[in-house]
C-alpha cells in the first residue's frame, strides 16, 4: 500500500480528483468503481471543476458504484443513485447509460447481485476503484465478518453503520436495514484501488489497517494483499501512525 499524506480534507480531495483525472486522461474508456459517503463529496466537486477547467470528457468512461440501499428508488433523495447524480453525474458529460449502481428496488435482490457481477465482468472489470472506509473497517457495505471471498451480495446493515448514516435521513428508523454491495472479492478484482481517509474519527481504523492482522473482522485489512493500493490520508487520519511510516511517504 502506498500512503500519500496530505494536510486536510480539501487537499485529500484535490489529490484524489487529480488521480482519477489522470486515469481518465490516460485511458478515456476506463471503468471506474465509485463510492458514496462524506469522504468522497469533495473529490467529486474537485473532479467536476477539473473537467471544466481542462475540458476533459467522460463520454467514454463507464462507472459502477459499490453499493445501494435495498428499498430505495433511484429518485429517493437518500439513495446512492441520487447522491451520484447530485454530486457528480449531472455535472459532467458521462452518458446516462454509462453509469451503473445496483437496483435497490429489484424484486429479487439475489438476482440483482448476480446481474451486477455479470455487468462488471462484461465491462472488462474495474480499472480504478475509489473507496472510503467505515470506522469499523467496512469497505462498501461489507461489514466486519464478511468473507474475503464474497461477491456482490445483500447485507443486513449493522447498527453502527445505520447510526453513522442516519445523519442523512429524517430519523434513524428511516435508514434502510439492508443494502446490495459489491463483495470483497469483487472489489479486490479491481486493477487499482484508491482509498481516501480523512478526519480524527478515522485515525483508529487506519492504525488497525496498518498494524493489525489480516482478519475478516476488519474487512479493509484485505487491501494489504492487493498489489496496487494508494491511500490518500490527511494529517488527522494518520495521527496514530508511526512517524517513521509517515516521513517516508510524506508528499
Ligand atoms: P464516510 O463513509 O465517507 O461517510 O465516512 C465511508 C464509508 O463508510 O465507507
Amino acid at each position: 500500500m502506498k500512503l500519500v499524506v496530505v494536510k486536510n480534507d480539501q487537499e485529500m480531495s484535490q489529490t484524489a480528483a487529480r488521480f482519477i483525472m489522470e486515469q481518465v486522461k490516460r485511458h478515456p474508456h476506463s471503468v471506474l468503481g465509485l463510492a458514496t459517503g462524506g469522504t468522497v463529496v469533495g473529490t467529486y466537486a474537485q473532479l467536476i471543476d477539473l473537467c471544466k477547467l481542462e475540458k476533459q470528457s467522460f463520454q467514454h468512461v463507464r462507472t459502477v458504484n459499490l453499493d445501494e440501499y435495498v428499498g430505495l428508488s433511484s429518485e429517493n433523495l437518500n439513495s446512492y443513485h441520487y447522491f451520484m447524480r447530485d454530486h457528480l453525474f449531472d455535472h459532467i458529460d458521462i452518458p446516462v447509460e454509462n453509469y451503473h449502481l445496483p437496483n435497490g428496488l429489484a424484486k429479487i435482490p439475489a438476482n440483482e447481485c448476480e446481474r451486477y457481477e455479470q455487468l462488471i465482468e462484461s465491462l472488462g472489470g474495474i480499472d480504478l476503484q475509489l473507496l472510503g472506509i467505515g470506522r469499523n473497517g467496512h469497505i462498501g457495505f461489507n461489514e466486519p465478518g464478511t468473507s474475503f471471498l464474497s461477491r456482490t451480495h445483500v447485507v443486513r446493515l449493522t447498527e453502527s453503520t445505520r447510526q453513522a448514516n442516519a445523519r442523512y435521513f429524517p430519523s434513524l428508523e428511516e435508514v434502510p436495514t439492508e443494502a446490495i454491495t459489491m463483495g470483497i472479492a469483487t472489489i479486490m478484482n479491481s486493477k487499482k484501488i484508491l482509498l481516501l481517509v480523512s478526519g480524527k474519527h478515522k485515525a483508529n481504523i487506519l492504525q488497525q489497517l496498518f498494524y493489525g492482522p489480516l482478519d475478516e473482522r476488519i474487512p479493509a485489512s484485505i487491501l494489504k494483499t492487493h498489489p496496487h493500493v494508494t491511500i490518500i490520508a490527511d494529517e488527522e487520519a494518520v495521527s496514530l501512525l508511526d512517524r517513521n511510516d509517515l516521513e517516508v511517504n510524506m508528499t
